[in-house]
């Protein structure tokens, strides 16, 4: 059995949160494991009428079965884990690996008051940046150092390898997006580490043959908060108009945004050697979308926007998203086999 990995195809905020929280369910992985940067990313689950935001728990954790894990390379930080833990009822069936960096209050501190990161970059102010820079320079504490984690520490690569050697099922869920990351990036407007497909898979300990598939998250349209360029951005009232404004998850902030853009995303399944597109928000771009669980149950301009995507790409939209709920979703993975 090979893993899948979910990544970011454009500033993050694609709705992955609803694309994993649905694959956990429908596909019911042994292990949901958590790679990205930390918890300056939040993930939005919705299921029902009930919601949450989770920045440090697997969106998968709506699977009751699965075991949840956070890799090595993401920066943890254990107050908003261990209130995470608690608002999900996850103790006993979520681990963290040893070596984890930890992002403590200082780091916190030092990008408030960092001018260069809070309001040039226009970082999330969660220590992320901080912490990062820590542990590169070896100073940073890990998991391992912390007494209040020592009931969470699992070998967490050790544990995906041996659920992946007895035929299980492994979902790795990205953070952030494509153009995010540090290397392929819109630097210096971008997020403390890589964030592409590959470096998902180093977080969490496995190797590029440890893959099947790579799904990239699009939104039907291209979001973006804090600084940095976005090609196309609308003007506010326009964005309002089409019903587009959003807020972040983290910081509340509101995102710009502009409408789908295609060379960025053939520009995403090449950087993160994707084969799958999940596609989020069609419904609100076409209202008639809304609710479908049927491909053919969808309005034309939507169907042809996916042919648009699938040329463009050179790759299957397999999963769409038709509302806000984790099973507000269009499968058609079964129609590529
Ligand atoms: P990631 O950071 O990629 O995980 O995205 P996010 O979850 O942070 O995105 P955001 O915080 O913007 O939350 C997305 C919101 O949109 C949540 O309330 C989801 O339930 C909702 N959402 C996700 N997919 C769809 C969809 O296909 N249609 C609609 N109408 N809403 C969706
Ligand atoms: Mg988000």
């Amino acid at each position: 059995m090979a893993a899948t990995v979910v990544v970011g195809g454009f500033f993050g905020d694609e709705g992955k949160g609803k694309i994993i929280s649905y694959l956990a369910l429908r596909d019911d992985p042994e292990i949901v494991v958590r790679a990205g940067v930390g918890p300056n990313a939040g993930h939005t689950i919705q299921l029902g009428d009930r919601k949450f935001f989770l920045r440090m728990v697997p969106s998968g954790f709506v699977n009751q079965r699965a075991l949840l894990l956070i890799g090595a390379g993401v920066l943890v930080n254990p107050k908003v884990l261990l209130k995470e833990v608690e608002e999900t009822s996850t103790k006993g069936r979520i681990g963290l690996d040893p070596q984890c960096a930890i992002i403590e209050d200082a780091h916190v501190r030092r990008e408030e008051e960092s001018v260069h990161l809070s309001k040039r970059i226009g970082s999330t102010r969660s220590g992320v940046g901080a912490c990062a820079a820590d542990r590169a320079l070896r100073l940073a504490k890990l998991a391992r150092d912390l007494p209040e984690l020592s009931g969470f520490l699992m070998d967490v690569s050790g544990k995906i390898h041996e659920v992946l050697r007895s035929g299980g099922r492994v979902l790795v869920e990205g953070t952030q997006g494509t153009f995010l990351s540090l290397y392929h990036g819109t630097y210096p407007y971008c997020t403390a580490k890589d964030v592409c497909a590959s470096a998902l898979c180093s977080d969490v300990g496995i190797g590029p043959k440890d893959v099947g598939d790579v799904i990239v998250t699009f939104k039907s349209y291209v979001t973006r908060v804090g600084e940095g360029p976005l090609e196309g951005q609308l003007p506010r009232e326009e964005v309002e108009r089409r019903g587009w404004l959003e807020y972040g998850t983290v910081t509340r902030r509101e995102r710009r945004a502009a409408p789908f853009n295609f060379e960025l995303a053939k520009r995403a399944v090449m950087l993160n050697s994707a084969t799958q597109i999940a596609l989020t928000k069609l419904d609100v771009v076409f209202p008639e979308a809304r609710g479908a669980r049927d491909y053919r149950d969808l309005p034309a301009g939507a169907k042809e926007f996916i042919r648009m995507i699938e040329s463009a790409t050179g790759i299957p939209v397999t999963i769409i998203g038709t509302g806000p709920s984790a099973d507000e979703v269009i499968d058609r993975r079964a129609d590529q086999e």
